[in-house]
């Protein structure tokens, strides 16, 4: 990080949150907005699920991205609402996917309102994004907001597809949280450069900020999947490990770890039927001593410092100095 930047990033009195109070409190505006169904189990599970709160990071980093560029929050308002909305569905599929039963300190939508009534209301969601896109009317939005949808599908699948390998590569684990994380971040930011109408090159750094944010971001929720604490986290840990995905943290692991602990590490991933607590326990002893998180941290930073360093591509701003802000707390946050 350059000296700089970290003077502009303690000249900032409030958190990025605060200092977008009035613009995310239109944001929950539209997502209330858009959870409106005449079909009443739809709009219940929307409003659990909405009405849950969340980080509402993408909108964050979407309005910020816009305020970078200059561009006008009005438009991006609704844009960001899309953004939250894509996010939640997939939150909502991925838990029926991974089995997982909290969500935002609240029952998981599946098992309040079943499966299927909630694959259904997730799609409902995305498709609501895609009718405020095509509100927008910018075709260069819309096509940026499908591919991404497409690749985010494509992640989770091959997310599957690798479940319980614990022979997968960093490349390959990378491949999935591109996918599945950094690439809906990545296109908040392109669409606050693009509201703003910045040049190719400046459009490139504030979508590159978000792609790194992004990555990070997804490595520090699976360290916290081990290590968070689930009350605040608001969802369960050690699912990951429940569910034979191989993460960062455990791929270090498995590298560095003794010939012992590695073969206990992998017998806990070939283990049949629900691991047991002290099983989870005992996999987190493991990756710590073996610098499995360690590495997986400083991974994380290397992925924040190269965020940061795009920031430097564009003009000095309040809002830019909360792009860094934002950026900075992703590692070490707890929830
Ligand atoms: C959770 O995202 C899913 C990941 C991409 C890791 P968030 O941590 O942003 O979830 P909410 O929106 O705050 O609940
Ligand atoms: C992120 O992965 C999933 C999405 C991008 C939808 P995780 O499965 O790790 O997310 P959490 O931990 O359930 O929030
Ligand atoms: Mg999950
Ligand atoms: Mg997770």
């Amino acid at each position: 990080m350059q000296s700089g930047s970290t003077t502009e990033a303690l000249t900032l009195s409030r958190s990025p949150g605060e200092l977008l109070r009035q613009e995310l409190v239109q944001v929950e505006a539209e997502l209330l907005r858009h959870s409106v169904s005449e079909v009443e189990v739809i709009q219940e599970a929307a409003r659990h699920i909405l009405g849950a709160g969340g980080k509402r990071i993408r909108p964050q980093m979407l309005i910020l991205a816009t305020q970078v560029a200059g561009g006008s929050v009005a438009r991006a308002i609704p844009l960001a609402a899309a953004a939250e909305l894509v996010h939640t569905a997939t939150l909502v599929h991925d838990d029926i996917v991974d089995d997982s039963d909290s969500r935002r300190g609240r029952t998981a939508v599946q098992f309040r309102f079943g499966n299927s009534a909630s694959v259904l209301m997730g799609d409902y969601l995305v498709v609501r994004a895609f009718s405020i896109a095509a509100e927008d009317g910018d075709k260069r939005l819309w096509r940026i907001l499908t591919d991404t949808i497409c690749r985010m599908c494509e992640g989770e699948v091959l997310q599957i597809c690798v479940k319980g390998d614990t022979s997968i590569s960093v490349d390959v684990y990378e491949t999935v949280i591109e996918c599945k994380t950094a690439l809906l971040m990545s296109t908040c930011t392109r669409f606050g450069a693009l509201i703003g109408c910045l040049p190719e090159r400046q459009t490139e750094a504030l979508a590159d900020y978000g792609y790194h944010v992004g990555m990070a971001f997804q490595i520090a929720d699976d360290i916290l999947d081990f290590v968070g604490d689930e009350e605040t986290l608001g969802k369960p840990v050690g699912g990951d490990l429940r569910e034979g995905k191989v993460t960062l943290p455990v791929i270090y692991a498995l590298e560095s770890a003794t010939p012992s602990q590695r073969e206990e590490l992998l017998e806990l991933y070939r283990k049949p039927g629900p691991l047991r607590t002290e099983d989870i326990r005992r996999a987190c002893e493991i990756i710590d001593a073996s610098g499995g998180f360690a590495r997986a941290r400083s991974r994380a930073r290397d992925y924040i410092a190269r965020a940061c360093e795009c920031l430097e591509l564009l003009p000095p701003s309040e809002a830019r100095t909360a792009l860094w802000i934002l950026a900075e707390q992703i590692v070490d946050r707890d929830k």
